[in-house]
C-alpha cells in the first residue's frame, strides 16, 4: 500500500500516515513545501516503522503545478491524504483580504486543484481512498472564525460532492472533521471543549479508512458538541459573543 500525504509537515497528517506505516506496513509519500522539515519527518517515520518514506515537493497555492505534479508520480497512490491548510488570523483578516484571500485559496481552491487530476484517476482505476481534513469550524460560521469557517465549508461540501462522484466507480472518499488537536496550527490557544489528542485523531482517521466510513468527527465527544452547535437559533447565536 501506498499512501500519499498532501501537506507532509502536518502533523495530523503526520499521525494519520504514522497509523498506516504502523498498521498497514504502508509506504508513505510526504508531500510538503518546507523540504527540509519535510526530509526529517520522512526519516523518523521511516526509521520508527521500517517502511520506505520518500518526498515530494508540493505547494498548495502552486495550482499550475498539481496536475504534472501526480502526473509524475509512479506508482500512484493507494491513500491520499489532505492535510496542508492554514488558519490565518480572523480579525486580521478582515482588515487584510490577502489573508482572507489566502486562507481560501489554501484550503479550498488549492484543496479542489489537486483533488480533481487525482479523483480522476481513481476513477478510472475505480480503487482508491481520497481523506479529506476539513473542520468543524465549517460546520456553522461565527464571528471568531467565519473566514477559515468558509473554506472548510467548501471543502466539506466539495468532498461530498466528490464521495457522491467517485462512489459508483469503487473510490472512496472521507471527510475528517477534527475539533481543536494541539498542532502547532492551534499552538497558544485554550479551547472550550478541550483538546483532541494527536494520537486519537490520528487512530481516528486511519480507523474511518479501515471500516469504510465516508465523515468522521475526531474525538469522541465533537459530533455531540457540534450537533449542539448546529441546534442554537439564529436568533440566540447573534447574542452569544464567545463562540
Ligand atoms: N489542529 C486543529 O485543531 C485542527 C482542527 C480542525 C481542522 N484542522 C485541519 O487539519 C489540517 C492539518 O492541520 P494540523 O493541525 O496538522 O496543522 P499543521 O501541523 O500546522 O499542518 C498544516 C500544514 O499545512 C501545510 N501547508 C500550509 N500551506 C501550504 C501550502 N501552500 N502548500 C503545502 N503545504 C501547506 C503547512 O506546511 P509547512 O510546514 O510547510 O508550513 C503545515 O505543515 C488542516 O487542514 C487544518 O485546517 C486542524
Amino acid at each position: 500500500m501506498l499512501v500519499l500525504v498532501l501537506g507532509g509537515n502536518s502533523e495530523i497528517g503526520l499521525a494519520a500516515a504514522e497509523q498506516f506505516a504502523r498498521k498497514e506496513r504502508a509506504d508513505i509519500i510526504l508531500a510538503s513545501r518546507n523540504m527540509e522539515k519535510t526530509e526529517e519527518q520522512a526519516r523518523v517515520l521511516a526509521d520508527r516503522h521500517g517502511v520506505s518514506v520518500r518526498t515530494e515537493p508540493f505547494d498548495a497555492l502552486a495550482f499550475e503545478t498539481h496536475r504534472p505534479f501526480y502526473e509524475k508520480l509512479d506508482p500512484k497512490p493507494d491513500v491520499v491524504i489532505l492535510a496542508f491548510g492554514v488558519l490565518n488570523n480572523q480579525k486580521e483578516a478582515q482588515k487584510d483580504f490577502q489573508l482572507a484571500r489566502n486562507t481560501l485559496d489554501s484550503n479550498l481552491l488549492g484543496a479542489a486543484s489537486i483533488l480533481e487530476p487525482i479523483a480522476a484517476d481513481l476513477e478510472d482505476r475505480g480503487h482508491g481512498t481520497i481523506i479529506g481534513i476539513s473542520s468543524v469550524a465549517g460546520d456553522r460560521g461565527r464571528q471568531s472564525s467565519y473566514i477559515y469557517a468558509a473554506s472548510k465549508a467548501g471543502l466539506t461540501v466539495y468532498l461530498d460532492g466528490l464521495r457522491h462522484r467517485l462512489w459508483p466507480s469503487g473510490a472512496r472518499v472521507i471527510t475528517v472533521l477534527p475539533g481543536f488537536v494541539p498542532t502547532k496550527m492551534v499552538a497558544g490557544r485554550n479551547p472550550k471543549f478541550g483538546f483532541t489528542p494527536l494520537e486519537t485523531a490520528g487512530r481516528d482517521i486511519y480507523n474511518a479508512w479501515k471500516k469504510g466510513r465516508h465523515k468522521i468527527y475526531t474525538g469522541a465527544k465533537m459530533r455531540l458538541i457540534m450537533a449542539l452547535v448546529r441546534a442554537v437559533p439564529e436568533f440566540l447565536l447573534l447574542r452569544m459573543r464567545n463562540i
